[in-house]
């Protein structure tokens, strides 16, 4: 039988875990967990986002703050509104949406926000951390924490001699995830566009990490039997057999046929999604602790 890792039901026990370690840093230190969310222009997906990731921050018992800036602000005065975060006590993580309109250097603002401060993990401070193996020192990117949520749950802490192939070297998600799966010991492939014979590559895994942004694009005969398949793809397709001008979202894992050779995967939509939100409050109890000088809790 297959396993389909249901992503909300591990959400909801790493966001009570959240709770119950913010309730814990006020009750023993007087500190409230605060979060700063920066949203700037009209983006409707983009505002979607930052409401739930606002919203989901007052559940945990956090200060949440939402700045909602216009198209037209400035580098400049976006600049000058990091710099008020960072030295806002009150305040343990900044979190400034991403896609920036055009007209900004986001890199310049990502690597203004304070090492300590930045719960998305993309300052270089905390991706050298994780390219160094820190993992308890710097704050880990949140999808690719919450994706190895999941393959802990499925196969402990220490992968070792478990092959991990993860497709996909993006920044954002790819080097981090295989930075992860081998600070646990797995031994590690990042494919990519230009890999020869992915899908042989792909048969190789044990766990298989897709993150590319194609619609369906890993097949069953791609996939080990028995295997871990962890699908990050989220593409909305055509569907019309819904009716004229409807969509759907699937991943980048054709997941009917998969699941029928993987031992464990998660579906597109319900499986890594809600984990991104639920490990970004994380990030922001782990920043406050670190800021009391408290041990942290691990998720
Ligand atoms: N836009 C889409 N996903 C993310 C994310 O994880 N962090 C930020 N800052 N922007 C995003």
């Amino acid at each position: 039988m297959t396993t389909v890792i249901d992503g909300k039901q591990v959400a909801a026990s790493v966001i009570d875990a959240v709770k119950t370690a913010s309730q814990a840093l006020k009750d023993q230190a007087g500190v409230k967990t605060g979060l700063a969310v920066v949203i700037v222009g009209n983006d409707p997906a983009s505002h979607a986002y930052v409401s739930s990731k606002s919203k989901m921050a007052k559940e945990c018992g956090f200060t949440s703050v939402q700045h909602t800036l216009p198209e037209e602000t400035t580098q400049e005065e976006l600049a000058a509104l990091v710099q008020s975060l960072n030295k806002d006590e009150s305040l343990h993580g900044i979190l400034v949406q991403l896609p920036l309109p055009k007209h900004f250097n986001s890199e310049a603002i990502i690597q203004s926000i304070l090492p300590e401060k930045d719960v998305d993990g993309l300052h270089v401070v905390n991706a050298g951390k994780l390219a160094t193996g820190d993992l308890d020192g710097g704050l880990v990117s949140c999808t690719p924490a919450g994706a190895m949520v999941f393959v802990k749950r499925t196969h402990g802490e220490d992968l070792s001699g478990l092959n991990a192939v993860v497709i996909g070297r993006s920044n954002l998600f790819g080097k981090p995830m295989a930075q992860l799966l081998l600070a646990a010991n797995a031994t590690v492939t990042i494919a990519h566009s230009r890999t020869k014979d992915l899908a042989a590559v792909c048969r190789n895994a044990d766990i298989l990490v897709a993150a590319v942004g194609r619609p369906e694009m890993v097949k069953a005969d791609w996939v080990k039997p028995g295997a871990t398949v962890i699908d990050v793809g989220i593409n909305r397709i055509a569907a019309p057999e819904k009716g004229e001008g409807k969509s759907r979202l699937v991943g980048d894992v054709a997941f009917n046929e998969c699941a029928e050779v993987a031992a464990v995967i998660t579906p597109v939509p319900g499986g890594v999604g809600p984990m991104t939100i639920a490990m970004l409050m994380a990030n922001t109890v782990i920043a406050a602790y670190r800021r009391a000088g408290k041990t942290a809790p691990k998720f």
